[in-house]
């Protein structure tokens, strides 16, 4: 993801939705428990809640959407949960892909798919192929995904290209690396949302999250709504984003 985005400096109401919103899906387990449920039935509700948000989002106007969907680290669940949740992929490339497709959302997926299942990769593979051409919004699935593991992958290209005598270590600035991250065309965040009350990254979007705004909600995940995205989206009006520089009102 290109890491030079620059957003107005408006806050407020005048100010233009996110064109970025990327989500951590967090709260299903706890959402399930405190209702004596499974853990897989709060992931299960929670493909329901990412439906809705899908809607939502385009009818906020947001045109990239990111989801965290499976982390790197989530390899330390059970193989059961495990199973579940990509059990819960399949279903939704099944079911859901025919109706994103007419829709207009293009999928993009983010991460490492090198040690997943052949069909996954394929069902993956076909997501992004088939809709491809689309551009209502852009529906990037971070799967198998890891913020450290991205950077360190796009180093190792990097420092490929180095001892190929292909680069200069010289030329590598932060721009550069940037371009080498898994979606580089895809512009940063402008809002990461974390669902569930925790108040952290987690390994997610690290680099792209340099000037994001951060909103942490208490709702669970399979509790999310459209009204919970506007009313994150409100709070992101109301910060005053500087990136770095003086604030717009006052220069100072
Ligand atoms: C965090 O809740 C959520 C996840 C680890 C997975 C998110 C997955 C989905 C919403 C469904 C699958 C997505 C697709 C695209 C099919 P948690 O289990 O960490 O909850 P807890 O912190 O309350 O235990």
């Amino acid at each position: 993801m290109n890491s030079n985005a620059a957003a107005p400096a408006v806050t407020g109401p005048d100010r233009p939705a996110p064109l970025h919103v990327a989500i951590i899906m967090d709260g299903n387990g706890r959402w399930a428990a405190a209702r004596g449920l499974p853990r897989t039935e709060g992931h299960r509700r929670g493909v329901d809640a990412l439906r809705r948000v899908v809607r939502a989002a385009h009818e906020l106007g947001v045109l990239y959407l990111t989801i965290f969907s499976f982390s790197s680290e989530n390899w330390s669940r059970p193989a059961s949960e495990i199973g579940d949740l990509f059990g819960l992929l399949r279903r939704f490339i099944h079911n859901d892909l025919a109706i994103l497709h007419r829709d207009g959302v293009r999928v993009r997926v983010i991460g490492e798919r090198e040690g997943l299942e052949p069909d996954i990769c394929a069902l993956l593979n076909e997501a992004e192929e088939l809709t491809r051409s689309n551009a209502k919004l852009n529906l990037v699935v971070a799967f198998n995904y890891g913020s450290r593991q991205e950077i360190a992958g796009a180093a190792q290209r990097l420092a490929r290209e180095v001892a190929e005598g292909k680069r200069d270590p010289a030329s590598i600035d932060a721009d550069t690396l940037g371009q080498y991250l898994d979606a580089p065309d895809i512009p940063d965040p402008d809002l990461i949302i974390r669902t569930s009350g925790e108040q952290r990254l987690s390994n997610f979007l690290m680099w792209q999250a340099a000037y994001s705004e951060l909103v942490f909600v208490p709702i669970h995940w399979p509790d999310f709504d459209k009204a919970a995205l506007e009313s994150a989206i409100a709070e992101y009006a109301r910060r005053e984003r500087r990136f770095g520089g003086l604030a717009a009102k006052t220069g100072s």
